[in-house]
């Protein structure tokens, strides 16, 4: 006899995950925090498609960076176009204030979005294939002041949930005048080295040599110690606009270390770069951190828009859960709790449930039912596990007398009531 074979069990794609329902409520809870301060602060939401040109990121991020040469999910679709998932969520927005005209309205356009991001990462923890991320732009301000606003937003948002001890590091990475010297400087101090650093390394000297910086591997480290820094390549204007920075965040009271290794991983930016961490871990694993942003004010006109300077920064949501569980902070769950349980039983009960539990729901009262179960007994028991106040028992008599037996849940104590009065004498005894 041929054994049956065993049923291929799928699974979702490597470094993406479900959401499932108990975990909802961080999500809620992130969502709602995050909108109300968003408003306080004056941005507007916008929305982007998942996909977009892959010129988008190649031109806007940078063909030499991780995310673009390694990372991208890229499809042809049958009518001929490159399409990529997004990696990001900024080039996107660049595109979009394009493509819409933007430069017409006020100024700045303060900007936010919340969505999936894809990244096709070596899927470890913290670090997944798709992630959701929730970022903030502000467009056509040049200020410091705006770095130091969104840094302060980014913190706030983190503190407002629980998040206590993030660590904002800053840097600046100059810009196209005086960044030039210290990239020549940069390259020719690792040159000289190139046998005592790693192999990525040796490739970043050729490509990207910024990113050597960012290098996690011992004996690159040590190296780094020596290497030329920024500080000392600055012209005046990006020193001025560093200090001031720096001066918006004293004055609020925002704790933040300057990293004068932190470069970032995309090639937009511009001047100011921070990235928000997590404490150390006590089990020694990595931190990673919750959310990054910086200045990119060439990234519009270069992808085809006139000279516009910006800001952004956006922080991962999935990382953020991860930390609310592992610190135990507990959120609320936004959504209201049910009052009334509906057990029907009998086919006209059964039948009349639909609009009675619709009349109660459209009154404003929490209510939910079982309707496709028949035994009361297994209805009163969701109730008790649901811990509404009140059970609502509808039979064959009740659907016929006009009735409904309202059961208070923590005495027993039953009283039935006309069909008409139900809502006016839940909403009474539900306000009691
Ligand atoms: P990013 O640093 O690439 O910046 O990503 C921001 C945040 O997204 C990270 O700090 C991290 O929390 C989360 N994240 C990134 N990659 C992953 C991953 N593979 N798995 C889980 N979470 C991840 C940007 O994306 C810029 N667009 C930020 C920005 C906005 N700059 C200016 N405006």
């Amino acid at each position: 006899m041929t054994k049956p074979k065993k049923a291929k069990s799928y699974q979702a794609p490597r470094g993406m995950h479900d959401i499932l329902p108990e975990d909802q409520k961080y999500w809620r809870y992130l969502q709602k925090k995050a909108e109300s301060l968003l408003e306080d602060y004056g941005f507007d939401r916008i929305d982007t498609p998942i996909l977009e040109d892959v010129d988008v990121f190649l031109k806007g991020v940078g063909d030499a960076t991780d995310i673009v040469s390694k990372e991208l999910y890229t499809l042809n679709t049958k009518g001929g176009d490159h399409l990529v998932l997004r990696p990001e969520g900024t080039a996107s927005i660049a595109r979009a204030y394009i493509e819409h005209g933007m430069h017409v309205r006020p100024h700045p356009l303060k900007l936010y979005y919340w969505g999936a991001m894809f990244r096709h990462d070596q899927p470890q923890r913290g670090r997944y294939r798709q992630f959701f991320q929730f970022g903030l732009e502000t467009i056509g301000d040049a200020s410091e002041a705006v770095d130091a606003e969104l840094i302060f937003v980014g913190w706030r948002f983190l503190e407002s949930i629980g998040l206590k001890g993030i660590n904002v590091q800053i840097n600046t990475i100059g810009d196209q005048n005086c960044r030039p010297a210290y990239i020549r400087a940069l390259r020719d101090f690792y040159k000289a080295r190139t046998k005592k650093i790693c192999d990525s390394c040796r490739e970043r000297i050729k490509e990207n040599v910024l990113r050597v910086l960012d290098c996690k591997e011992p004996g690159c480290r040590t190296i780094m110690q020596e290497a030329p820094q920024i500080m000392d390549f600055l012209d005046v204007d990006c020193k001025n606009h560093f200090r001031r920075v720096m001066e918006f965040l004293d004055a609020a009271d925002v704790p933040y270390v300057l990293n004068p290794y932190l470069v970032r991983g995309l090639d937009y930016y511009t001047r100011t770069v921070f990235e928000f961490v997590p404490e150390d871990r006590a089990d020694g694993a990595p931190v990673l951190s919750v959310g990054g942003g910086g200045r990119y004010d060439r990234l519009i006109e270069l992808l085809g828009g006139s000279k516009t300077p910006a800001s952004g920064l956006a922080l991962g949501l999935d990382r953020i859960v991860a930390e609310l569980k592992e610190r135990d902070i507990s959120v609320p769950d936004t959504v209201a709790k049910p009052k009334v349980f509906l057990v029907q039983l009998g086919d006209a009960a059964k039948r009349k449930s639909l609009p009675l539990f619709e009349e109660i729901r459209r009154a404003g009262i929490r209510i939910k039912s079982s309707l496709g179960r028949d035994s009361v007994k297994a209805q009163l028991r969701i109730a008790h596990r649901l811990e509404v106040k009140y059970a609502l028992i509808f039979g064959q008599k009740e659907a016929l007398d006009g009735t409904v037996i309202a059961r208070e849940m923590e005495t027993g104590v039953q009283e039935n009531i006309p069909l008409e009065k139900i809502v006016d004498e839940l909403k009474k005894r539900l306000r009691e």
